[in-house]
């Protein structure tokens, strides 16, 4: 059985995949058909692979190496995970329990039900990605097991639809605090897809209280040859990396009472233990704010 096959097997328990050679046809929860191409590079799959996973095809695994010949490489992407999982306990320490995860990536332990539940058992979940491997994988591992918790198919540069999406309103109470993460997804939205008004609907539909935690690339600090490896390593991929400036990044967080120690380097957020000893060739940064 090719390789493949198994993501569609894992999401419902039977063979539903196309035939068509290298590629499988996963139903989401309307049944409409979406398409996984495992000949176009895919963010989900490449950070899969930066994270050592095993999800990801050839495609992926080429566009990686290109990204892997940058220093700490790995590294970075870890440390863009531990600040995910920072900020959910973050989060819930605060007393939030409702989380909503957007560009969730396919899974990787500890995901955010499991970081936010170790601390607020009946934290709630929904996990929110456009790549149709992504939403198998989560169904599959994540929410069909698990009460309080889903996975749905969403873009999140139509922000509204989602908002308004019936099962994430199932699962969140939007009269209560939420917590929304943009962890390493923004940077896959051009400047034509404004990433600054996907934020923006979201922090306009949470009470005060709510928290939002984003993490995104800067090219404050980055080489031009730093910059155009990471973009060469996306330029076939389906969605391109952007950097932006600090400055740009923190516009993201309008409206909002940044949580200390404020935006930066995502290894330093509350992080306890010994810095690296050497600043990362890339910046990649990250932060929470409150709505008040
Ligand atoms: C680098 S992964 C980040 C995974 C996880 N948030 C983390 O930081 O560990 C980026 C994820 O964002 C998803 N993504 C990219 N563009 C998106 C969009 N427009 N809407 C929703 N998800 C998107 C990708 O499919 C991928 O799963």
């Amino acid at each position: 059985m090719p390789a493949d096959v198994r993501i569609a097997d894992w999401a419902h328990g039977q063979t539903v995949c196309s035939h068509v050679p290298g590629r499988v046809i996963v139903p989401d929860r309307f049944e409409l058909l979406r398409e996984i191409d495992v000949t176009i590079p895919s963010p989900a799959r490449i950070y899969d692979y930066f994270l050592g996973g095993k999800d990801n095809f050839q495609a992926d695994r080429d566009a990686a190496q290109k990204a892997l010949s940058l220093p700490d490489g790995r590294k970075l992407a870890w440390a863009n995970r531990k600040f995910l999982v920072r900020a959910v306990r973050y989060m819930a320490k605060n007393g939030i329990d409702q989380f909503i995860d957007i560009g969730t990536g396919i899974p990787t332990s500890p995901n955010v039900h499991e970081a936010a539940r170790s601390i607020a058992p009946k934290a709630r979940v929904v996990y929110v990605d456009n790549d149709a491997a992504v939403l198998a994988h989560a169904r599959a591992l994540l929410a069909n097991h698990n009460d309080g918790i889903e996975a749905i198919y969403g873009d999140i540069r139509y922000p509204s639809s989602l908002i308004e999406d019936r099962t994430l309103r199932n699962v969140i109470d939007f009269r209560r605090p939420v917590c929304v993460l943009f962890v390493a997804v923004l940077h896959f939205l051009t400047n034509g897809d404004d990433p600054y008004n996907s934020v923006a609907v979201f922090r306009d539909n949470i009470p005060s209280g709510s928290h939002i935690a984003i993490s995104h690339i800067a090219s404050d600090g980055a080489s031009p040859a730093v910059m155009s490896t990471i973009q060469e390593a996306y330029a076939h991929a389906k969605a391109p990396a952007i950097f932006r400036t600090r400055a740009e990044i923190k516009t993201l967080f309008t409206g909002l009472e940044m949580v200390k120690p404020g935006l930066v380097q995502v290894s330093d957020w509350r992080a306890s233990g010994r810095k690296p000893a050497n600043a990362p060739a890339l910046g990649f940064i990250g932060g929470a704010g409150r709505k008040p």
